[in-house]
């Protein structure tokens, strides 16, 4: 079969690989679509922890199940799926057992035709999905779930600040919270990327990079009772102004590092609670498919690519000119 593989660091090409097979309890997808997520930059570049390679890189992906393995349900082939990338959550909702890993690394991904996987990381796709929408969904789609609701309890009506509105996991949570009757509002590095953000249900926007933008965004718009950040870095300092008094700062990413300093007196004087999360539970996996399909949500999609063209895949999301998912189509 056809695969994009990353041989080392920074060695991705499209290659010729064996077909997986189906060992017990696993069936394998003959993949439609796969996206990307800022995880497998992070891979390619060597800036991950656990790098094992070989590997075909690739968390997203949605197809049809072709073979069952030993165990399996027969009913699962021929059926059109989506896949959970987070592998061996474990029984804790709280957080996820040591074994847990994410498809796409360790684990061979979806940038390939086919993908073995365990039975039990399928659901059925959303019948108002198209391929592409449908392999746009798991990974930020489950992240963005969980920050909003899991974590951070979002209600109807509260203020949400969404920080760099382009990524895909940000973009979710907007449409998310959206739906859920709340007020998001977002920033970005580009004023087309607000406009678009204004489009799909922010009621405000400003620009990162302009300077002092969290005190005026402040006066205008604030203070937020949930804050959604992957980017941390120095200005996770400013999240905490911007954050309203009992609000809740929630963050899964940092692709800007770690904050130079924490304001420890600000964070307990306003009763601020700092909430991480990653990934998310099996239930919090199939919860995120069911409010999508009950909202009729659709995941944005930035930009399409064919899997030759896998390496322009990752130059544009390097570069961060997206605004959504960067889809990978096979079929
Ligand atoms: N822990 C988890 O489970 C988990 C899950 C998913 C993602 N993540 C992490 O979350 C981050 C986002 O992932 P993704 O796949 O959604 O990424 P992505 O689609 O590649 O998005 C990257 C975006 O980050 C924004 N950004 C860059 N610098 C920023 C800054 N200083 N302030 C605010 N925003 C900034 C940019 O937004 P604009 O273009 O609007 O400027 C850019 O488009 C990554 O670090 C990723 O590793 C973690």
């Amino acid at each position: 079969m056809k695969a994009a593989l990353l041989g080392a660091v920074q060695e991705l090409r499209v290659d010729t690989t064996a077909v997986p097979h189906a060992a017990p309890g696993e069936v394998v997808v003959r993949l439609k679509a796969a996206a990307l997520n800022h995880r497998d930059v992070w891979i390619k570049q060597g800036a991950y922890a656990g790098l094992r390679f070989p590997v075909i890189p690739g968390s997203d992906g949605a197809g049809v199940v072709t073979e069952v393995g030993p165990g399996v349900e027969t009913s699962w082939e021929g059926r059109e799926v989506l896949i959970n990338p987070s592998l061996d959550w474990g029984h804790d909702p709280r957080a996820q057992e040591p074994r847990f890993s994410i498809l796409g690394m360790p684990r061979n991904g979806t940038l390939a035709e086919f993908v073995s996987i365990p039975a039990s990381q399928l659901a059925p796709k959303p019948a108002h999905l198209d391929w592409a929408e449908a392999a746009a969904l798991p990974l930020a789609g489950l992240t963005a779930f969980r920050a909003l609701f899991g974590r951070a309890h979002l209600k109807a009506h509260e203020k949400v600040l969404i920080t760099g509105i382009g990524a895909g996991t940000a973009l979710f949570a907007l449409q998310f919270a959206a739906a859920a009757g709340a007020v998001p509002c977002v920033t970005s590095s580009s004023e087309e990327k607000l406009r678009r953000a204004h489009e799909l249900g922010s009621k405000a926007g400003t620009l990162y990079t302009h300077g002092g933008w969290a005190k005026e965004f402040a006066e205008h718009h604030g203070p937020f009772d949930v804050i959604i950040d992957s980017a941390g870095g120095p200005g996770f300092h400013d999240l905490v102004d911007l954050a309203a008094p009992g609000g809740r700062i929630v963050f899964f990413g940092a692709t800007r590092g770690n904050p130079h300093e924490l304001p420890m007196r600000k964070v307990f004087w306003k009763q601020i609670s700092l909430l991480g999360t990653t990934m998310g539970s099996p239930t919090d996996f199939q919860m995120m498919t069911a409010y999508v399909a009950r909202h009729g949500i659709h995941p944005v999609i930035s930009h399409r690519f064919k899997l030759d063209d896998v390496a322009a895949a990752f130059e544009l999301m390097e570069m961060g000119g997206q605004f959504g998912k960067i889809v990978v189509e096979i079929d």
